[in-house]
Formats: C-alpha cells, sequence, structure tokens
C-alpha cells in the first residue's frame, strides 16, 4: 500500500510540462497530479495542455486524450462513463466529483486542477486506495437480513410507500466522494464510518423487508462510528448525484433516539 496521503502533501512540486499542438485555438490546461509508488521521488503535478476542439466535453474526455496521446504513464480508474460506476471519482477544480459527468467548461477559467480523492492512502496518481472504505461497508453487513422463512410462492413483497422510503438512498454508487469531503472523516476514518457508509446503512435500517434493524442499530450505537458526524454538511454539498448523507445520518440518530425513550 503506497505510504502517502494528501496532507503530508504540502509540497507538491512542479512537473513536467506538455504544450498543447501549435495550431490549438481552443487551449485548456490541466494540472494533474502525479506520484508513482515504484520511485522515490516526491508527488509532482504535471500540466497538460489540450486542443478542446478535438476533445471530448467531460474532464474524463481529457483524461483518456491525454493518456491515449500524450502520456500513457498516466493512472486513473474509469469504466461506466456515465455516472454510475463511481470508479472515476476524483477532486476536480476543488470538488470531489465524478470525471465522467463534469464538463469541462463548468470547471472555473484558468487550469484546471486535478487530484485524487482527499485524505485516502495513494496506489498511483489518480487512485485513492479504498479498500479501508470498502471494509466498512462490509462491516454494515449491506444485504437484506431476514428471520422469518421465506415465502414459498412469491417475493418478499413491499407497498410502494415503503418502496419510496428509498428513494434518495438507493441511488448512492459508493464513490466516496462524500466520505472524503468530510472533516470529520479525514481525521477519525479509522474509527467514524462516514457518510457513505451511513447512508448505505440507513438505506437497509429504513428498508420494510429488512428484520434485523435492532442488530443494525446496535451496530452503530458507538461514540466513533455514528457519533462523529457534527454536521458539517460538506457530504450532500459534494454528492455528485445530489443525495443527502447528512440527512440520513440524521433519521439513524433520531431512531436511536426514539428506542431509548
Ligand atoms: Fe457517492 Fe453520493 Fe453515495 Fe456519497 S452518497 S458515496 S457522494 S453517491
Ligand atoms: Fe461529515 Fe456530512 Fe456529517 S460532512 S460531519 S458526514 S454532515
Ligand atoms: Fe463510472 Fe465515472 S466512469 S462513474
Amino acid at each position: 500500500m503506497a505510504e502517502f496521503s494528501l496532507p503530508k502533501n504540502s509540497t507538491v512540486q512542479k512537473g513536467k510540462h506538455f504544450a498543447a499542438p501549435a495550431e490549438a485555438k481552443r487551449k485548456r490546461t490541466f494540472k494533474v497530479y502525479r506520484w508513482n509508488p515504484d520511485d522515490s521521488a516526491n508527488p509532482r503535478t504535471d500540466t497538460y495542455e489540450l486542443d478542446m476542439d478535438r476533445c471530448g466535453p467531460m474532464v474524463l474526455d481529457a483524461l483518456i486524450k491525454i493518456k491515449n496521446e500524450v502520456d500513457p504513464t498516466l493512472t486513473f480508474r474509469r469504466s461506466c462513463r456515465e455516472g454510475i460506476c463511481g470508479s472515476c471519482a476524483m477532486n476536480i477544480d476543488g470538488t470531489n466529483t465524478l470525471a465522467c459527468t463534469k464538463a469541462v467548461d463548468d470547471c472555473r477559467s484558468g487550469d484546471v486542477p486535478i487530484y485524487p480523492l482527499p485524505h485516502m492512502e495513494v496506489v498511483k496518481d489518480l487512485v485513492p486506495d479504498l479498500t479501508h472504505f470498502y471494509a466498512q461497508y462490509a462491516s454494515i453487513r449491506p444485504w437484506l437480513r431476514t428471520q422469518s422463512p421465506t415465502p414459498s410462492d412469491r417475493e418478499r413483497l413491499q407497498s410502494p410507500e415503503d418502496r419510496k422510503k428509498l428513494d434518495g438512498l438507493y441511488e448512492c454508487i459508493l464513490c466516496a466522494c462524500c466520505s472524503t469531503s468530510c472533516p470529520s472523516y479525514w481525521w477519525n476514518g479509522d474509527r467514524y464510518l462516514g457518510p457513505a457508509i451511513l447512508l448505505q446503512a440507513y438505506r437497509w435500517i429504513v428498508d420494510s423487508r429488512d428484520e434485523d434493524t435492532g442488530d443494525r442499530l446496535d451496530n452503530l450505537e458507538d461514540p466513533f462510528r455514528l457519533y462523529r458526524c457534527h454536521t458539517i454538511m460538506n457530504c450532500a454539498r459534494t454528492c455528485p448525484k445530489g443525495l443527502n448523507p447528512a440527512q440520513a445520518i440524521a433519521e439513524i440518530k433520531k431512531l436511536m433516539l426514539a428506542r431509548r425513550v
């Protein structure tokens, strides 16, 4: 695992500069974080100028063009290129978001800074190490848990009203943009579950078909796992799917309170 994470990276050095072709009329400059665990060099930012008349509109298009045509050593994750898989999450123009749904034209004018998700270990370049994040996800046991026997003649049914309670939760793609924007998660990520995992936890708590609510709440009743949320709200501001993890966390806290009285 890489030893590097952004807070230690106060001295990112200037790296290489790749100029746009001389004939480029609509030029845009990208300053991209680079770090390779296989050499002993410090992190640096490389500068890539692209001709936007020969590039797709999204930041992911720019990264793919750089990798294909300018610098094949650049490393990043992507898969679906339509905001579904969550793998292209990174910090673009100062905000955690998805490279495939962020238009270059929506970045502020001037150079576009592109960094990995903040406060995570880095595997290489723009690829964060999500091992701990996924272990936290596994810790909430994110599947339907039941005590009653499975009906033999049908699925476990849910009323339209109960199904509606999952709206705003099921759309989460586990991109980690919210958790890595949360200061509480930055400082206590070893023990605090963070907004993404808590939103997922609530998704199962509120599911009318799940029969393990008590155990799910017990699992969160802890000064760190849940209660390190201090309503900072970065999570809701940054979610590229427009979800509100802070609201889900507040609902869990309400349920905790309700079962105490
Ligand atoms: Fe990503 Fe939003 Fe889910 Fe957080 S709540 S993991 S930002 S989709
Ligand atoms: Fe963090 Fe969101 Fe709570 S930013 S502190 S999880 S409201
Ligand atoms: Fe799948 Fe961006 S490539 S969300």
